[in-house]
């Protein structure tokens, strides 16, 4: 599948090793086009080159930047109507998560970003773990959450293909609580090594 990555940090990095690994051919994008390159090279990925390249291309577009950049660089991402736009942010201001009041950083980008078929994903997974999601045999849970059913199953199926275990959260609102989850996580002080996991029968 083409995938782009819309930024080079520590989860567009993350991210666009496993998938390049898993077999996707992905363009890593960056503000710098050189930093896109060297990070390309860096994790495997197809190639690299800026945010509008990157995504003109691409069947599935991860927004990877912080929550603060987000409404400047869905404009320089052009139209990207159509595509499954996967939203890993946290909504973190100067001073910690942001109260959206009745929204959520997945629903606000829906709106940012009109046709876009948004999917929220990875919030709660930290970047150091996305080498290696399996704790003892056991995959790490990403809670993924849209109102595009199918948009979701795409993106379900590429948390499998890099060894998570995808826990369907229903539709965009969900993201609020997945938020709210972010927050609990933290706030017991587990650390970034720890990881949820949803049991099922
Ligand atoms: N780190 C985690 O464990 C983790 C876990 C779950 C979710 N998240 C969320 O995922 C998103 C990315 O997090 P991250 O840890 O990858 O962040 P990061 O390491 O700081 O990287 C963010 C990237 O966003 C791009 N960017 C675009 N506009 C920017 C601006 N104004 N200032 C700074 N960077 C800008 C940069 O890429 P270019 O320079 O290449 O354009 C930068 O490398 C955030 O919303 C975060 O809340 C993070």
């Amino acid at each position: 599948m083409k995938i782009a990555m819309i930024g080079t940090g520590s989860m567009g990095s993350g991210l666009g090793r496993a998938l390049a690994a898993a077999g996707h051919e992905v363009t890593m994008g960056s503000r710098d086009r050189r930093k896109a390159q060297d990070v390309a090279k860096d994790v495997g990925a197809a190639r690299g080159t800026g945010y509008e390249q990157a995504a003109a291309d691409a069947e599935v577009v991860f927004l990877a930047v912080p929550w603060l950049a987000v409404e400047e660089t869905l404009a320089e991402l052009g139209d990207v109507s159509g595509k499954t736009l996967v939203d890993v942010t946290n909504p973190y201001g100067p001073t910690g998560l942001i109260d959206m009041g009745d929204s959520s950083s997945t629903e606000e980008v829906g709106r940012m970003a009109p046709g876009a078929r948004v999917v929220k994903g990875w919030n709660t997974v930290y970047a150091r773990n996305l080498a290696k999601p399996d704790f003892d045999g056991v995959a790490a849970s990403v809670f993924i959450c849209s109102d595009d059913y199918e948009a979701k199953q795409t993106v379900m199926a590429l948390a499998r293909d890099i060894g998570f275990d995808p826990v369907d959260c229903g539709s965009a609102e969900s993201a609020r609580g997945l938020t709210q989850l972010l927050g609990v996580m933290g706030g017991f002080n587990w650390g970034r090594d720890a990881q949820l996991r949803l049991l099922r029968r």
